[in-house]
């Protein structure tokens, strides 16, 4: 008989005479007569109770069932007598498939720590935790894609490797075959790139939206959902130098049309994750509850199914660089001097505690902030009639801070062209950027949406680290 997964069987309305399920161990308890197997096959958080009944299966047919192991159970599916659970199988066959030796297996049906689990990453998906928050993450993925696919947008991969550096911060990561004991030199005793595997020197990629600019430009609505690289020595819980971004980009949108379609995005993929993560949701909101029961009451944060419903059905707060500098210079952590970096003047870059500020005390809901001065954002942001600031927009989330950075872009050629010189773009490089602007320029728009942030705040997880498989960061690749 064709085995079933724990979801698909447990999901059934009646008993069934026979059954099959494979699957490890969680745990294993049970007295003189009988033997009580928790197997869990990762298809759902709750694992089956296999029930071993010495009177008929041996008490040779456990040997080597342990915690970590992996076996094959059959048996009749049963209303469970005690306990939570609906069902159990009664084995009537077990065969053990691979053992895991007590004394080394790392996970233990006990709370490890988080960092602890870090380190053996390899396993962790082993845990409700893990495995929770990468059901999580499938379905979260799975309604990025289906809710633009609704709304009429083509999906496009932009490249990995790139010579560009999108957002002109240069904060990259070099690809080359060259040798790393004697590259190749030009007369001036730098390497030369001319002999390197593409001819030039090239990157991963910071971001994929110059290359969706182009594709927007002619499939009017577009999104990329790549890898990122970005080797900023951010040691921070929010940042990794390898995570994935949502990249919609739109012909014909203005700033007013961006912020529309990032919010209605938000919402409706949190909506679809609380319809159909409610059981991971409800495990990894008591785990957090847990997990702040010592936190002081101002530090501690809304429950998490209540906190992403309030998400998902209120509107976001927008307010413009110049009010969020306004009320910042007013607050009281800015005049008692308890932020770290104190708002002198208009001009200033927001640094996480101020945005914090803004989204967690002030408006108490997320917060979309628009129209920054042009010296903080990148080269390709539409400047306003004021000449001082841009069309930006960055929203920011309680407990994450920016989770969106976005814009209208500069479909001016001559303005795009001015300030590409004022920032040091190189133009010659860029002219298949500047082409769009010379041949059928539209107004146009689009953002970013980190995914790892945003998974951060479905998860209620306190580190970006965790809400990756295999996270990388400063002095880490392992796995
Ligand atoms: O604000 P950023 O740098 O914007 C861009 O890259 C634009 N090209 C996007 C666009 O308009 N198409 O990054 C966008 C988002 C941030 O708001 C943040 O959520 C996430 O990407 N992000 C990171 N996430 C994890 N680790 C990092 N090091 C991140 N850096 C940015
Ligand atoms: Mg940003």
């Amino acid at each position: 008989m064709k085995a079933k997964t724990i979801k698909e069987l447990i999901a059934g309305e009646d008993e069934l005479a026979e059954a099959t399920v494979r699957g490890w161990v969680r745990n294993r308890r049970g007295s003189k007569n009988v033997a009580f197997i928790a197997l869990n096959d990762g298809s759902t958080l709750e694992s089956l109770q296999i029930v071993v009944d010495f009177s008929i299966l041996s008490e040779e047919s456990m040997k080597g069932i342990n915690v970590g192991a992996s076996l094959v159970a059959k048996g009749a599916l049963k209303f469970s007598q005690g306990g939570k659970q609906r069902f159990e199988l009664m084995a009537t066959e077990i065969q053990l498939l691979g053992s895991a030796d007590p004394e080394k297996y790392p996970l233990q049906p006990k709370k490890h720590s988080l960092e602890f689990l870090r380190e053996i990453a390899h396993l962790r998906f082993r845990t409700n935790t893990f495995s929770a928050i990468n059901r999580i993450r499938h379905n979260l993925i799975f309604a990025i894609h289906q809710y633009f696919n609704n709304q009429g947008f083509y999906n496009i991969h932009t490249p990995i490797i790139t010579a560009s550096d999108a957002e002109g911060a240069g904060e990259m990561f070099r690809v080359t075959t060259l040798s790393d004991i004697k590259p190749p030199l030009t007369e001036e005793g730098k390497v030369n790139y001319r002999e390197d595997f593409f001819g030039r020197p090239t990157n991963l990629t910071v971001s994929g939206q110059l290359e969706a600019e182009l594709a927007a430009l002619a499939l009017g609505k577009v999104y990329t959902f790549g890898p990122t690289f970005r080797a900023e020595n951010s040691n921070t819980t929010r940042h990794l130098a390898e995570f994935w971004m949502i990249e919609p980009e739109v012909a014909f949108y203005d700033l007013n049309d961006n912020m529309d379609l990032a919010e209605d995005m938000l919402k409706h993929v949190i909506q679809y994750i609380l319809d159909n993560c409610r059981e991971d949701l409800e495990f990894l909101s008591n785990r957090q509850q847990e997990e702040e029961k010592t936190k002081k009451a101002e530090e501690k944060s809304m429950e998490l199914i209540e906190k992403l419903l309030f998400v998902a059905n209120n509107d976001f707060e927008r307010v413009t660089y110049t009010q969020a500098i306004d009320i910042l210079k007013n607050s009281n952590p800015n005049k008692k001097k308890k932020f770290e970096y104190i708002i002198e003047e208009w001009g200033a870059d927001l640094q996480s505690e101020h945005e914090r500020y803004l989204v967690e005390k002030h408006f108490k809901k997320p917060v979309i902030l628009t129209d920054y001065p042009k010296g903080i954002k990148a080269f390709y942001m539409r400047v306003n009639d004021d000449d001082k600031t841009v069309r930006a927009m960055d929203i920011l989330f309680p407990g994450i801070g920016e989770i969106v950075g976005g814009s209208q872009r500069e479909e001016r050629y001559e303005v795009l062209l001015s300030k590409m010189k004022d920032m040091n773009i190189p133009e010659e490089e860029m002219y298949w950027y500047l082409d769009t602007r010379r041949f059928g320029t539209v107004p146009h728009s689009g953002f970013g949406l980190g995914f790892e942030r945003l998974m951060l705040f479905i998860t209620g997880m306190g580190n970006i680290r965790d809400v990756i498989p295999f996270p990388r960061f400063p002095k880490s690749a392992e796995f």
